[in-house]
């Protein structure tokens, strides 16, 4: 592998070629002494099933072992590795170059999270958000003390909410988000399909404490539904789609 040189400004993508290198650009940043990000690039080889990830860590083990990115389970699980792969929000460790179709390959921190250092950002709002919306089965404790059983549910009943339980919180959706970038409130399509996810579960009593928590002007209300949440979604996950049926509660189309 060879670097190929130190500062570039601008984002190029070219053809795919028939060698198997691509020109890794990493946006680095430090806000403690950074006026502004700068890209550096590295030429790096790659195979068929090579991912992002790997190619950032070949980075960091070869040239420069500052490269800060976040990441752990390598299995698109953790929800850790989210970042602006050829400027769309992706899992790096679920995105294999070869997909890519072009020999240049951009990574930057994902849009609508605070940069802590180069790719690695603040997952604060997240998952203040996302607590925010009570993500838990709501019950009377007496009724759990009392019923000692299993809270069965119909393959239907689990059918109302169960693409909503495969959220791996990696804030992909709220990067994605044009409304995240314009209103510091706005509680997010993450915590809004988890609202949906919890509301939905036939055995949760907390409804109306949820759906009181959502209906604000930086909540529910504040969706434009451009639905591009739902379309970098990893897990197969439909954000707009919660959203448009909590609404359904709180126009009184559902109960
Ligand atoms: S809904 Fe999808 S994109 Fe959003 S945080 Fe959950 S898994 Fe990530
Ligand atoms: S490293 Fe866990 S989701 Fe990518």
């Amino acid at each position: 592998m060879a670097q190929v040189s130190g500062i570039a400004d601008e984002q190029t993508s070219t053809p795919l070629s028939s060698s198997n290198t691509i020109l890794l650009r990493i946006s680095r940043f430090n806000p403690e002494h950074d006026d502004s990000s700068q890209f550096m690039e590295f030429t790096v080889p790659y195979e068929r099933w090579t991912t992002v990830l790997e190619a950032i860590l070949d980075v960091k083990k070869h040239f420069d072992h500052s490269v800060a990115v976040r990441y752990s389970c390598r299995q698109a699980t953790c929800g850790s590795c989210g970042m602006m792969i050829n400027g769309k929000p992706r899992l790096a460790c679920f995105t294999k170059i070869s997909e890519l179709n072009s020999n240049v390959v951009t990574v930057e921190p994902m849009n609508n999270f605070p940069i802590i250092r180069d790719l690695a950002v603040k997952f604060e709002r997240l998952f203040d958000t996302h607590q925010k919306i009570k993500p838990y089965l709501i019950r009377d404790d007496s009724e759990l003390v009392s019923d000692e059983r299993e809270f069965l549910q119909s393959p239907e009943e689990v059918e109302q909410y169960i693409q909503f339980a495969n959220c791996i919180k990696c804030g992909l959706c709220n990067s994605a988000c044009p409304t995240m970038a314009t209103d510091s409130s706005f509680v997010g399509p993450q915590a809004l399909a988890q609202a949906y996810r919890y509301v939905a579960d036939s055995r949760d009593k907390g409804k109306d404490s949820r759906l009181k928590i959502i209906d604000d002007s930086h909540g529910i209300w504040r969706c434009h539904f451009a639905g591009s949440c739902s379309q970098v979604c990893p897990k197969g996950v439909d954000p707009a789609m919660g959203i448009q049926l909590l609404r359904g509660y709180l126009l009184g189309f559902r109960s």
